[in-house]
C-alpha cells in the first residue's frame, strides 16, 4: 500500500446523516484519521477536508446530501478543498456521484475505511500539484468489523458500540443489504474488552448496535449471551441495543432484558406493516399475529416495558383496508413512540425491481398523517400514566430549551427534564425523578431529595 507522509495537520470536518451506526462510524473514522495525523474542526468554512457520512435508507436523507453537497461549491471556488461523501450513499450511488457531482473528490463505503486516510492524502496532494483527485473505495467485505479500532468517541456518557454489522435478511423495501453487505458479528472478547474500557473512561451507558443486533452470532455466542456478558461488566450503569428484527427474540433474549438489572427496559421492535400480505410482500418473516404474540411475551415478563417501533406507510399496492390493520395494530399495542415513513423506492432493492411504487404520494402523506396523529394521543396517555410515579434519570446535560434546566433520559428511555437549582445532579449521575407532568416526547418533574431516594 502507498502511504502518503503529512507534512502539516490537515483540518477534517465531518457531517453525519442517518442511523447511529453512521455516528459510530463517524467516530471509527475519526479515529482512523487522527492516527494518521489529521486534525478535526466543528467549522466547515476552516476545514481544508469536508467528509459526509450518509445515508440511503430513505429520500429525506438522500436530499439533504444533496443540498449540502451544493452548499459546498462556492467555497471549493474559492479555495483547495477535498470533499468525500462516506456510508451508504457512497455505497450505493458511486457511478452516479463520480459520474454527474465533480464536486466530490473521495468516496469510501462503509467497508472501506482504513483506505480513507491514503485516499484523502492522495487527494490533497494531486489538488495541490493542480491535478483533478479522484479517489474511490467501496468495496464491500465478508469480514470487516474494525475489530482492532478504538473509535474516536465525543459523547461522554453513551458509547456506540457495533457488534455486529451488515445484514442478510433482504426486505424488500431495504437498501441496507446492498449498501452495508453481508451479516457479520465481532469477537465477544472484544467486545467485553471494550466495555471495560468504556468504564474506565467514565462511559455511564452502552447501546450496542447492527442493522440486525439480534442476530448477532459469533461461535457458540448469541445476542442473549453477549448483552448479559456486557451488562455484567462491573461499572457499566445501562446497556441498550438496537435495531433488532422481531424474528430474532427467542425465550433466552426476553429472558435477560426481563431479568438484568442493566439491561434498560425498552426495545425497539420495528413493525413496517400490520397487514399480513403487506409483511408477505415486504419480506418480514412475521404475520401480524405472531408480531403480537411476541408483544405479549415480552409484556408477560415486563409489563412497564417501553415498546417503540417503525412503520411505512404506503408500501406499494397497500390498500385502504390493508393501511386500517396497521392502525388497529398501532392502537392495540400502545407503543411509546412510532417512527412512521412514507414508502421510498430505494434503487437496487427487491422492491424496485418487483413491485411498482403506485400509492399516490398524497394518500401516502395521509396515512403518515393518520398514524402520527393517533400515536401522539397514546404516547401522551401512557407519559401521563407516569405521573405521580418516580423515575430514574441518567443525566445528559442541559435541557434543549433551558441551561437552567436537566436533562436525562429514563430507564424506559424516555426524556426527563426538571429545575438544575437545588439540584445534586451532574452529567453520568443517575438521578431520582418524581414525575409531575408530561407531554408526548418528555417527562417533568422534581428530583427526590437524597435522604428520601435511599
Ligand atoms: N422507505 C421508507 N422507509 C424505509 N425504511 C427503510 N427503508 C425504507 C424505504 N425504502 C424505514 C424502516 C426502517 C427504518 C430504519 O427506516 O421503517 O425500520
Ligand atoms: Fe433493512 Fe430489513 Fe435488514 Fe432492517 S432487517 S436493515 S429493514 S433488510
Amino acid at each position: 500500500m502507498n502511504l502518503v507522509k503529512i507534512d502539516r495537520a490537515h483540518r477534517v470536518h465531518i457531517e453525519t446523516f442517518g442511523c447511529q451506526m453512521n455516528e459510530y462510524d463517524t467516530e471509527l473514522v475519526r479515529s482512523l484519521l487522527k492516527a494518521r495525523g489529521f486534525t478535526f474542526t466543528e467549522d466547515r468554512e476552516r476545514a481544508d477536508v469536508i467528509l459526509m457520512n450518509t445515508c440511503a435508507v430513505r429520500e429525506n436523507a438522500h436530499t439533504k446530501v444533496y443540498s449540502h453537497l451544493s452548499d459546498l461549491r462556492a467555497i471549493k471556488r474559492q479555495r483547495h478543498l477535498v470533499v468525500g461523501v462516506l456510508g451508504c450513499m457512497a455505497q450505493n450511488l458511486k457511478e452516479e456521484l463520480m459520474e454527474t457531482e465533480p464536486l466530490v473528490d473521495v468516496l469510501a463505503g462503509p467497508d472501506s475505511y482504513r483506505r480513507l486516510p491514503d485516499l484523502l492524502m492522495q487527494a490533497i496532494e494531486a489538488q495541490e500539484q493542480g491535478s483533478k483527485p479522484r479517489g474511490l473505495a467501496v468495496d464491500l467485505s465478508e469480514y470487516e468489523t474494525y475489530d482492532d479500532i478504538l473509535p474516536e468517541r465525543t459523547d461522554g456518557i453513551n458509547a456506540w458500540l457495533a457488534v455486529m454489522r451488515g445484514c442478510d435478511n433482504f426486505c424488500s423495501f431495504c437498501v441496507v443489504p446492498y449498501t452495508r453487505g453481508r451479516e457479520r458479528s465481532r469477537d465477544p472478547q472484544g467486545v467485553i474488552r471494550e466495555t471495560e474500557h468504556l468504564v474506565a473512561q467514565g462511559h455511564k451507558q452502552v447501546t450496542l448496535l447492527g442493522q440486525n443486533v439480534n442476530s448477532y452470532l459469533f461461535g457458540n455466542w448469541d445476542f442473549a449471551h453477549l448483552i448479559t456478558a456486557v451488562a455484567d461488566v462491573p461499572g457499566i450503569e445501562r446497556v441498550r441495543f438496537t435495531s433488532p428484527h422481531p424474528k430474532d427474540f427467542p425465550p433466552a433474549l426476553l429472558d435477560a432484558v426481563a431479568g438484568h438489572p442493566k439491561i434498560c427496559k425498552h426495545i425497539h421492535l420495528p413493525l413496517q406493516s400490520g397487514n399480513d400480505r403487506v409483511l408477505d410482500l415486504m419480506g418480514r418473516s412475521y404475520t401480524r399475529k405472531e408480531y403480537l404474540a411476541l408483544v405479549d411475551d415480552i409484556r408477560r415478563r415486563n409489563p412497564g416495558i417501553a415498546l417503540t417501533t417503525d412503520i411505512i406507510c404506503g408500501f406499494c399496492s397497500e390498500t385502504d383496508e390493508e393501511f386500517l390493520d396497521t392502525c388497529r395494530l398501532v392502537q392495540d399495542v400502545g407503543f411509546h413512540a412510532a417512527f412512521v415513513f412514507k414508502y421510498s423506492e430505494r434503487a437496487r432493492t427487491i422492491a424496485a425491481r418487483k413491485y411498482p411504487d403506485d400509492v399516490p404520494e398524497a394518500v401516502k402523506t395521509d396515512r403518515v398523517a393518520r398514524i402520527v396523529d393517533m400515536q401522539t394521543k397514546i404516547a401522551l396517555r401512557k407519559n401521563q400514566e407516569l405521573i405521580g410515579r418516580t423515575v430514574t434519570a441518567l443525566v445528559e446535560g442541559d435541557s434543549k430549551r433551558s441551561s437552567e434546566q436537566w436533562m436525562g433520559k429514563a430507564d424506559n428511555s424516555l426524556t426527563v427534564v426538571w429545575e438544575k437549582s437545588g439540584s445534586r445532579a451532574r452529567p453520568g449521575d443517575l438521578i431520582p425523578i418524581s414525575v409531575s407532568r408530561a407531554s408526548v416526547t418528555t417527562l417533568f418533574g422534581q428530583e427526590v431529595p437524597a435522604r428520601q431516594s435511599r
